[in-house]
This record gives structure tokens, C-alpha cells and sequence, in this order.
């Protein structure tokens, strides 16, 4: 076992957060930077401030040890090798992201800077960022023998986060010169040598001690190409299988069977090809928008990211239709909408395709009785407050009486309803499933109506 890094990560958010204990999981000593004092506060004390898979176990396991957290940034910067930058890249207006946060952390780090230091690039940034962060260190008079700056981008999915952390499909290390390329395989090696598989207590995944993470070393605009380049990708097969799907419906096929006629296709893979009510979430919608202006900016057109882009708003106003269509008119209807978060296993609500059509709904007329597992409270604070929106304790609860069932997000506990206290709790038994998470025979069977997306019947 290489001997341990000394890392700062700057930022707390999921990137960050995640890295953070991932780190001090495989061995290195970490620091975690943020400026908002009350969250750092909240660390400190134990607390967790995300909804995320084993990163409670973790934090209890490491925080306080092996990772600190600390407002002070450059204290921490001086006593680390390697500077991970995992700070917000959020959509601007021209649809390019916004680089604001990193330039601010940047300029910090160059007034912090004493010696040789490899800073890293962990957010999701465009291509060129690296040498945006070289001429800004430049500028601020730090030497050049003092800093090498890396692109390694986190492919890692909320709600799977420390586990797709610790077990890659890869690593990719975008780095220019041997010493800073050097430093971050010593920071992998617990995972491209397969040594933390072999400890007791690590976490069980795909990776193993026998078949350890793939490390791949690229240039540094390659490695920022390939993150945005691979969310554009899954967006793209997400659009694809929705177009496939509102052709599946015209004519009495099965996306389901199709999917998986065409996933068998080793060259496409099963992965992705899950039809339903459009990818959202704090990354795709961002990311696709930022390829593309990645592109224009190069006097290229990637008209495909805007068809992409379409079919995606598009697929939500077909199943805003499908729901009319179904009901008829909507004004005074009670509609129990089951799933707030932008997909299972998170408590993340944002681009969340459930809060549109939830929003669509109540403008519409409707009453909406809502329901997460886990989404609740922050879907309650982005929700405008209505007399036409409530929240439910449970699945039944926000079913009673009323006179349809939406799934929205496709948590395991929605696949796993009783279905037959479900149709006692409905005033109709009608089930309109945007996830697909019922075979429509099964439904039949139990006495609803259910329409679903890119099935025969669905009308
Ligand atoms: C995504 C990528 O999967 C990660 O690899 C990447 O690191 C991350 O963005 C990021 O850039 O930070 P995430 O946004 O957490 O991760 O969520 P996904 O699991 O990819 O799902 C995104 C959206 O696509 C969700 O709304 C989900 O419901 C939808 N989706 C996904 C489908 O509609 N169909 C599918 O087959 C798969």
C-alpha cells in the first residue's frame, strides 16, 4: 500500500462531501473546506446533511479522524499534496455553466499557496477550465514550479454515491506532467490496486481485490470532454428509448419488451433505456445545456443535445396529456401523486420531473395529495403552498378518496404497494405509472385501470 496523501477537498455538497470520506475511506488523510459555516458547524458535530446510501456509516466512522472539516481554507490548503476543487458549476443563462464559484476558490488557493501543490478539478466543468485555473494562478503570482493543475472527473450517481465512488467503472486523470499524474495514481491505489477490497469492512461492489477500478490517464481537455460527453451520452439514450416509446404506444408495442430486445445488443448495453418521464436532476439538464454551448463556442452545432433536449421537456407534456386524457377534466379532481424526488433513493428535488407536473396539476385545478419517502421536506419548500396541495403519510393515505394515482419517481416501495388496499383507499381505481413499475396485465387483474408509458393499453 503506496504510503497516504494529505487531500483538501474545497466544498461539501455531494461531490465534495462524498469524495471527502471516500478518501479517508481508502486510507489518506482529508480535510473538507466550505464557506457555509452552518453546514462545516453541522459536520462537525456529527450531523449529515444529504440523503445518501453509507455516508452516515462513514462520517461516523471517519469524521473528526481521518476527515476534518474547517471553514479555513488556506490553513488547509498549506498542510495538503493535492487540492480537490468539488465546488458548484451551476447553469448560467446562456446556458453555459457558471465558473464563478471555481475562479473564487482559485484566487483563494493562489494567496494560500507555498509550495508545490497539484490541484485537482473534481466539479463538472468545460473543456478548458484547467488552463483557466493556470492562467488565474498565473496572474496571482504564484510560481509555476509551485502548481500543477489535474482534471479527474467524479462520475459518481446520487443515491449509489459512496458506492459508485469506491467501486468506478473508471477513474480518469486528465494530467499534463508526471509528478502531478504520480501523486493522483498514489491517491487511487487503494482502488486501482485492489488494496481496500482487501480490508475488512470495505464496501462490496463490482470492484475487487482480483478485479480492481480501471485508472485512465488522458490529457487534460480530454478528461473534461469525457465527463461532459458521458452525461450527454446517458441523457441521449434516455431521449431515444422516450421517442421510442411514444412510437411504441402508437402502435401497440411494448417499450419494456423493446428495451430489452435492444439492451441485449452487447454493443448497447441494458443500462439507460429506462422510458418514462425524462431525466432530471442537478447534472443532465445542466450538463447537456453546457455541452452544447461547449460546442457553439467552437463554432460547431451539436443540433443532436437539442433534439435531446426537446424530447426530454417534450415527455413531460405527454404525460401531462396522458394524465387529461385519462380524467378528462381536471379542475376539482383528487390526484394522489406518489414521488417528488427527481429519481429514487435520493431526497433531491431539483429539475425533479414530479414537481412539473405536480405544479401543472394544481394550476390546472386539481387537488394533489402528495407522497416521498424521502423528498418531502424540500419538496415542501419548493412547492408554492396551496389549499389545492397536501402531503400524506404514506402511499394509502394519499389515495384515499381520490380519484387517481400518479407514480412520479420510481421508488422500490411504489413497485411494492399492496394493491388491493390501494384499490379500497381510491375513490376510481385508476393508476397512471410515468416509471413503468407495473407489469399493466398484473394491474388488469387487480381491477385498475392503468396507463403507463410506451405500453399497449395505455390509452
Ligand atoms: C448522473 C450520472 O448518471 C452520473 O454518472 C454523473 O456523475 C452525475 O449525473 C453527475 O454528473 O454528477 P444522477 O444525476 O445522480 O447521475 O442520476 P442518474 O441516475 O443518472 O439519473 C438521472 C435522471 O435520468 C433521473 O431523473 C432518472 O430518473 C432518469 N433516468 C435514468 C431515466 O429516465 N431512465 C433511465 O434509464 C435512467
Amino acid at each position: 500500500m503506496p504510503k497516504p496523501v494529505s487531500i483538501c477537498v474545497i466544498g461539501s455538497g455531494y461531490v465534495g462531501l462524498v469524495a471527502a470520506v471516500c478518501f479517508a475511506e481508502m486510507g489518506h488523510k482529508v480535510v473538507c473546506v466550505d464557506n457555509d459555516e452552518l453546514k462545516i458547524k453541522l459536520l462537525q458535530q456529527g450531523g449529515v446533511p444529504i440523503y445518501e446510501q453509507h455516508l452516515p456509516e462513514l462520517l461516523g466512522k471517519h469524521g473528526g479522524k481521518a476527515v476534518q472539516f474547517t471553514t479555513n481554507l488556506a490553513e488547509s490548503v498549506q498542510g495538503s499534496e493535492a487540492i480537490f476543487i468539488a465546488v458548484g458549476t451551476p447553469q448560467g443563462s446562456t446556458g453555459a455553466a457558471d465558473l464563478s464559484y471555481v475562479e473564487a476558490v482559485v484566487s483563494e488557493i493562489a494567496n494560500a499557496i507555498r509550495d508545490y501543490k497539484v490541484i485537482v478539478e473534481k466539479s463538472t466543468v468545460p473543456v478548458y477550465t484547467n488552463d483557466w485555473i493556470r492562467r488565474v494562478l498565473h496572474r496571482r503570482g504564484v510560481r509555476p514550479d509551485h502548481f500543477d493543475v489535474v482534471s479527474n472527473p467524479e462520475f459518481l450517481r446520487e443515491g449509489t454515491a459512496v458506492g459508485d465512488f469506491l467501486h468506478p467503472d473508471r477513474i480518469v486523470v486528465g494530467a499534463g506532467t508526471k509528478p502531478a499524474a504520480e501523486l493522483l495514481s498514489r491517491i487511487y491505489a487503494p482502488l486501482t490496486e485492489g488494496f481496500y477490497y482487501e480490508q475488512p469492512g470495505s464496501l462490496p461492489g463490482p470492484c475487487s481485490a482480483e478485479n480492481p477500478a480501471k485508472f485512465l490517464l488522458t490529457s487534460a481537455q480530454s478528461a473534461e470532454i469525457i465527463k461532459h460527453a458521458s452525461n450527454a451520452f446517458l441523457a441521449l439514450k434516455i431521449s431515444f428509448i422516450n421517442a421510442v416509446a411514444n412510437l411504441a404506444e402508437n402502435v401497440d408495442a411494448d417499450i419494456e419488451e423493446i428495451a430489452a430486445g435492444i439492451g441485449m445488443d452487447t454493443r448497447i448495453g441494458p443500462k439507460f433505456l429506462k422510458a418514462g418521464l425524462g431525466y432530471g436532476g442537478s447534472c443532465f439538464p445542466k450538463d447537456v445545456a453546457a455541452f452544447q454551448w461547449v460546442a457553439q463556442q467552437q463554432g460547431l452545432r451539436f443540433q443532436l443535445l437539442e433534439e435531446v433536449r426537446r424530447i426530454n421537456d417534450t415527455q413531460q407534456e405527454v404525460f401531462f396529456n396522458k394524465i387529461r386524457s385519462t380524467l378528462w377534466t381536471l379542475r376539482g379532481k383528487r390526484i394522489a401523486a406518489l414521488g417528488l424526488a427527481f429519481k429514487a433513493d435520493t431526497d433531491d428535488i431539483r429539475e425533479s420531473p414530479a414537481l412539473k407536473i405536480i405544479s401543472r396539476l394544481i394550476e390546472a385545478g386539481a387537488h394533489v395529495s402528495a407522497y416521498d419517502p424521502a423528498a418531502m421536506e424540500k419538496a415542501q419548500q419548493a412547492l408554492p403552498t396551496s389549499d389545492r396541495l397536501s402531503y400524506a403519510k404514506d402511499v394509502y393515505d394519499a389515495a384515499e378518496h381520490a380519484d387517481a394515482v400518479l407514480i412520479l419517481t420510481e421508488w422500490k416501495e411504489f413497485a411494492d404497494i399492496d394493491l388491493a388496499k390501494l384499490n379500497r383507499a381510491l375513490k376510481f381505481p385508476i393508476v397512471i405509472d410515468g416509471r413503468n413499475l407495473y407489469r399493466p396485465e398484473v394491474m388488469a387483474e387487480n381491477g385498475f385501470t392503468y396507463v403507463s408509458v410506451g405500453r399497449a393499453g395505455s390509452y
